[in-house]
């Protein structure tokens, strides 16, 4: 059976004492174990809330260098994030894609050196609202996947998560609808299926993101292909998240 995962991305949101003291309170609630939770705290509090954490909950960064250690000012390695308590790192989120300039290449990049690491990566991909009109959207994720993951072998696919976000709905109230979600989550199974193999597919966790609340993660987390979700917003407030962790518990697919 796949891992049920439910997210959190802090993006750049929280003071130090704010962060430790929601993470605190989620490590010490009583989500039912058969969801995986992950923060994502901002990178100069994790080392801290990892401490804390332990092995209550994993600890992840949002964001890692493409480069490895050295003359690099201002940038932190997947390396450095690993000894400071991360178990996971973030990539291809849009806000990254959009307003960082980073494309493909610089995405599969950050994947190698989060790999190298010995760290699992959550890869985010997704599609513009342009695209999806133009219905395009499905070839656009396609192309996220070859050109940034797909270069993986099997053993390396396995350390990672696949995050689903349609850029339209991140941050704007605006959530796919579980059609919409489930037919893009139905397709990256398929060509994960393609590239690695019927029992890799089967076994990848992708989640959902974007919009995700607590009124419409039941209705996701019903989707067949849908194994939990990355929430940015809705995590920051400490009943909401938890409403959402506890809506995947009753959702368990195959
Ligand atoms: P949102 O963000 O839940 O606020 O839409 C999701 C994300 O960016 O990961």
């Amino acid at each position: 059976m796949r891992k049920k995962i439910v997210a959190a991305n802090w993006k750049s949101n929280l003071l130090a004492d704010e962060a430790v003291s929601l993470a605190r309170q989620i490590c010490t609630s009583d989500i039912p174990k058969s969801a995986e939770i992950i923060l994502l705290p901002p990178m100069p509090y994790l080392f801290q809330i990892a401490q804390m954490a332990g092995n209550t909950i994993q600890i992840g960064a949002q964001n890692c260098s493409m480069y490895p250690e050295g003359a690099y000012t201002g940038e932190v390695t997947a390396r450095q994030l690993k000894s400071a308590g991360a178990k996971i790192i973030l990539t291809g989120h849009s806000e990254r894609r959009q307003l960082f300039s980073e494309n493909n290449t610089v995405v599969k990049q950050k994947i190698n050196r989060i790999l190298d690491a010995g760290l699992s990566v959550m890869f985010c991909c997704g599609e513009p609202l342009e695209v999806r009109k133009e219905k395009k959207h499905i070839d656009l994720v396609h192309q996220q996947l070859e050109e940034s993951l797909f270069h993986l072998g099997p053993e390396q696919f396995s350390q990672v998560i696949i995050a689903y976000e349609p850029v339209w709905a991140i941050g704007t109230g605006v959530v796919a609808t579980p059609d919409e979600a489930q037919e893009m989550h139905a397709f990256i199974r398929s060509a994960i299926e393609s590239r690695y193999g019927g029992a890799v597919a089967k076994s990848t966790a992708i989640l959902y993101g974007g919009s995700v609340k607590p009124d419409n993660a039941p209705t996701l987390f019903a989707c067949e292909d849908v194994d939990g979700a990355l929430v940015g917003g809705a995590s920051l407030n400490y009943n909401d998240f938890i409403k959402i962790a506890q809506a995947i518990h009753y959702h368990t697919h195959a």
